[in-house]
């Protein structure tokens, strides 16, 4: 059975767009494939711990060798449990804002915690990072009020939160990765045609990538 876990990185729940958006892309894809096991963190309801001295400590015990104290031990373990519910999971549904440019700091918080070494990624000294994820997809759906791709930058702003998220992602082994833009929702003379037509491009997307 397919387990998709849906991240909602937007706090602004049922007015959030990328939410709205995501959510139909779910449907469908939840009418296509009834036996899909659907798991959903919101970002902002979740107890994420801070990622603190004693774990950014833990963090780099491994990646140097070093074996974890007591205190870093307890921490890491938290880690690798929050870790283990997205590393499970078979595909992806992240609704992601863009915040300043970037992702939403609930959303940085919870990829910090999550992406580990020997959890997520290795690091070779002599080729680099290498993912350890496999065979998973995710979907992306991109929501920012006045930035779009077409837009000129850097006047109405440079997109660093889908690079942030692809990076990321590919990083721990996720290349097989679908973006769904709706840009900008603020500056439109049709802002609700806009928010009808990205919930059925999104539907339709779930349909064709499967
Ligand atoms: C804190 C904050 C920062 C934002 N920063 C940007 C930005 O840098 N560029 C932009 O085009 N829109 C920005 N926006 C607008 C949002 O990206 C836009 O309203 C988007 O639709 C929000 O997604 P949501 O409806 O899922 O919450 C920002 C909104 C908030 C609340």
């Amino acid at each position: 059975m397919t387990r998709l876990l849906f991240v909602k990185a937007s706090p602004r729940d049922a007015a959030s767009r990328s939410v709205a958006v995501a959510q139909s892309y779910l449907d469908a894809l939840r009418a296509a494939q009834p036996e899909l096991e659907v798991d959903t963190i919101d970002l902002w309801e979740e107890n994420l711990p801070q990622f603190d001295g004693n774990r950014a400590n833990a963090k780099l015990a491994i990646i140097t060798g070093q074996t974890h104290s007591d205190t870093q031990k307890t921490v890491w373990d938290e880690i690798v449990a929050i870790a283990a519910r997205f590393t499970s999971a078979d595909r992806y549904l992240f609704a992601v804002p863009m915040w300043n440019g970037g992702i939403p700091y609930r959303l940085k918080q919870y990829i910090d915690i999550i992406h580990q070494p020997g959890l997520t990624f290795g690091l070779d000294p002599q080729t680099g990072y290498f993912g350890l994820l496999k065979n998973k997809r995710a979907t992306l759906v991109y929501t920012s009020g006045a930035f779009s791709v077409e837009a000129p930058a850097p006047a109405f702003g440079v997109d660093h939160h889908s690079t942030c998220m692809k990076d990321w992602l590919a990083q721990a082994g996720v290349t097989d990765v679908e973006e769904i833009r709706y840009q900008p929702t603020l500056l439109s003379v049709d802002p609700e045609g806009d928010f009808a037509r990205a919930k059925q491009v999104a539907a339709a997307r779930a349909t064709a990538f499967g």
